[in-house]
C-alpha cells in the first residue's frame, strides 16, 4: 500500500469499518493473540500473575509488559523443534541486556544486525561464538569489532564488504568464518510468495545473476576467510511455508553449484527468519514443529537430488519469539465521538476516537505498515453495548493510529487501561522520541513478580543530549511520567 505523503484523505467519510461485527465477548482473551499467562481475575487482566492496575500504578504507562515465561517458552519451542540445528534469535525484534542473557542461558544463538546490537549482546556477556552479524552496510569499525570479539559468523552481503573484511581478517591471523547471503528471488509476503527473476532490493548477492556463486568462490579462495555456508532470508510475518521451501530449494541448488565450481562441500544452511505470529484471532501461524519438519524434509530431498550431504540448518526467528508475549498498557485520556455520515437506515454512524498516552512513538507499525492489532479494556470488563472505536495516540499527526477499527464497550472512559496485544517485536525496538514523548519502560512479569528490564526514559535523559539544556534540571517527574519508577532490575 502506498500512503499519500500528506497522510490519509482528511475530508472523506471513512469506508465501512474493517472491524466486522462486534464479538460476543468484548473482553475475551484469545489464546492465539494474548501472552500465555494472560487471564482475567474478577474481570481484571493479569499478566505474569500481576494485575494490570498494579503494573500501571507501580511502573506508569505506556508500559511494555513482557511475559517472561511466554518469551522463554517460545524460544524453547524453537530450540526443541530445531534440535540438531541452530536457532538464532533475531535481536532486532527486541533486545536488551536481560533478553540477551535469557537467550544465552537458554542455549540459542543471536543474530545482530548492527555493531551496536552486537556490542550490546557482548556487553551482556553473550558468548561471541554464538553471534552472527548481519547488515548490508557494515562499516570497518563494525567488522573490526566482530573479528576482535571472535563472533561465530559474519553474514557477508556485498563485494564491498568482502574487500573491507579481508584486511581486517588478515590482521587477526585467523580465518574468519562467514556465510554468503544469497538473494534467492523469492519475495515472500504474508499469505503468498512471488518468485521473481531478479530482485530490486538492497540485501544479499543475487543468485539469478550469478553474483552469489562468484562471491562464494571468491571467499573460498580467500585464505583470510572461511566460507562456513550460505544464508537466505525471504521476508517477515510469513504464514505459508511454501516460500521457505522454495528458498531452500534454490539455496541448496547454489550449494550444488559451489560444489561443482570448487569441490567445496558447505556445511551450513541458514534459512533466516520471518515466521508469522497472530496479531488478530483469525491469524493462523505455522507452529515451529511444522516449520522445522517441512524445512528438514525439503533440504534433505534437495541434497539427496544433488548428492550432497545434508548441511547443519539454522533459522533466525525474531517476531515469533518476542512478539506474542508482550502487551502494551496505555491509559485512556480523551474520547471523541466522530460522526461518519449515514449508517444506511439514516442513523448516523459514529466512531469513537479513544486517545491513549502513547502512540506512534512506541508502536509505529500501524502507521508504517498498516499493521493490525487488537486490544481490550484491561482494568475491568463491561456489559455496556459495543461501540466502534479507533485507538489513537497523542502525537501531532492524524496517522497516529494504534488500532484502526475495533469494538470496545461503549462505557470506556478516561482513566481506564487499554492493553494492546502482541507488541513484543518491532515496537520498543522501533520507538522514537517524536514530539519528545519518552520511551516506555519494559517490565518482565512472572509468577506474580515484576522486574524492570529497561527503565522508562526520563526527560533528564533527553535534556542530557541537548547542547543548551544539558545542565538545566528537567521537571520531575516528567510531564508524561505520572508514576514512580523502580530501579532497573528491581523486583516488585
Ligand atoms: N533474519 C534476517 C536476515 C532478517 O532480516 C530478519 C528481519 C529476521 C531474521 C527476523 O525476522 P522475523 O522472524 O522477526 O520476522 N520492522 C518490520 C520487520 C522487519 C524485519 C527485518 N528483518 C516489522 O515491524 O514488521
Amino acid at each position: 500500500m502506498r500512503a499519500h505523503p500528506a497522510g490519509p484523505l482528511h475530508g472523506a467519510f471513512a469506508p465501512p469499518p474493517s472491524a466486522g461485527t462486534p464479538p460476543a465477548d468484548l473482553g475475551a482473551l484469545d489464546e492465539r493473540v494474548w501472552p500465555r499467562s494472560a487471564r482475567r481475575v474478577d474481570g481484571e487482566l493479569h499478566l505474569g500473575g500481576t494485575p494490570v492496575t498494579e503494573l500501571a500504578r507501580v511502573h506508569g504507562t505506556p508500559l511494555f509488559v513482557l511475559d517472561e515465561d511466554d518469551f522463554r517458552g517460545r524460544a524453547a519451542d524453537f530450540a526443541t523443534a530445531f534440535t540438531g540445528a541452530d536457532v538464532h534469535y533475531a535481536s532486532k525484534a527486541f533486545l536488551c541486556g536481560q533478553v540477551a542473557r535469557w537467550i544465552a542461558e537458554d542455549g540459542l544463538h543471536l543474530d545482530a544486525c548492527s555493531g551496536n546490537e552486537l556490542a550490546l549482546a557482548l556487553a551482556a556477556g553473550f558468548p561471541a561464538e554464538r553471534i552472527a552479524l548481519h547488515g548490508n552496510n557494515k562499516s570497518p569499525v563494525e567488522l573490526q569489532l566482530a573479528v576482535d570479539a571472535g563472533i561465530g559468523r559474519i553474514v557477508v552481503d556485498s563485494f564491498d564488504e568482502i574487500d573491507r573484511l579481508v584486511p581486517i581478517a588478515e590482521a587477526s591471523g585467523r580465518a574468519v568464518p562467514v556465510l554468503i547471503r544469497a538473494t534467492v528471488g523469492i519475495e515472500a509476503h504474508t499469505h503468498e510468495f512471488i518468485a521473481t527473476a531478479h530482485e530490486d532490493q538492497k540485501f544479499g548477492f543475487s543468485l539469478a545473476t550469478g553474483d552469489a556463486l562468484t562471491a562464494a568462490v571468491r571467499v573460498i579462495r580467500e585464505p583470510a576467510l572461511h566460507l562456513a555456508g550460505l544464508h537466505s532470508h525471504i521476508g517477515s510475518q510469513i504464514f505459508d511455508t511454501a516460500g521457505f521451501e522454495a528458498a531452500a530449494h534454490r539455496v541448496v541448488g547454489l550449494m550444488g553449484q559451489v560444489h561443482q565450481a570448487t569441490g567445496e562441500v558447505l556445511g551450513e544452511l541458514n534459512l533466516g527468519g520471518g515466521f508469522g505470529i497472530a496479531y488478530l484471532p483469525d491469524d493462523d501461524p505455522v507452529p515451529p514443529d511444522d516449520v522445522a519438519r517441512r524445512l528438514r524434509t525439503v533440504v534433505a530431498a534437495e541434497c539427496a537430488a544433488l548428492d550432497l550431504p545434508v548441511p547443519r540448518l539454522a533459522v533466525e526467528p525474531g517476531r515469533a519469539i518476542a512478539g506474542p508475549g508482550t502487551v502494551t498498557l496505555y491509559e485512556i485520556g480523551t474520547i471523541k465521538p466522530v460522526r461518519l455520515g449515514s449508517g444506511g437506515q439514516g442513523a448516523p454512524q459514529v466512531r469513537n476516537y479513544v486517545s491513549v498516552d502513547g502512540g506512534m512513538s512506541d508502536n509505529i507499525r500501524t502507521a508504517l505498515y498498516d499493521a493490525s492489532y487488537t486490544c481490550v479494556l484491561a482494568n475491568r470488563t463491561s456489559d455496556a453495548p459495543p461501540a466502534l472505536c479507533r485507538v489513537v495516540g497523542k502525537h501531532c499527526e492524524s496517522g497516529d493510529v494504534l488500532v484502526r477499527d475495533l469494538w470496545l464497550p461503549s462505557d470506556v472512559r478516561a482513566g481506564d487501561l487499554l492493553a494492546v496485544a502482541a507488541t513484543g517485536a518491532y515496537c520498543w525496538s522501533m520507538a522514537s522520541n517524536y514530539n519528545y514523548l519518552l520511551k516506555p519502560a519494559v517490565v518482565a512479569a512472572r509468577d506474580g513478580g515484576t522486574t524492570v528490564i529497561v527503565r522508562r526514559q526520563t526527560l533528564a535523559d533527553v535534556f542530557a543530549l541537548d547542547a543548551v539544556l544539558a545542565d538545566v534540571p528537567a521537571p520531575s517527574p516528567a510531564i508524561d511520567q505520572p508514576a514512580p519508577e523502580l530501579p532497573v532490575g528491581a523486583r516488585s
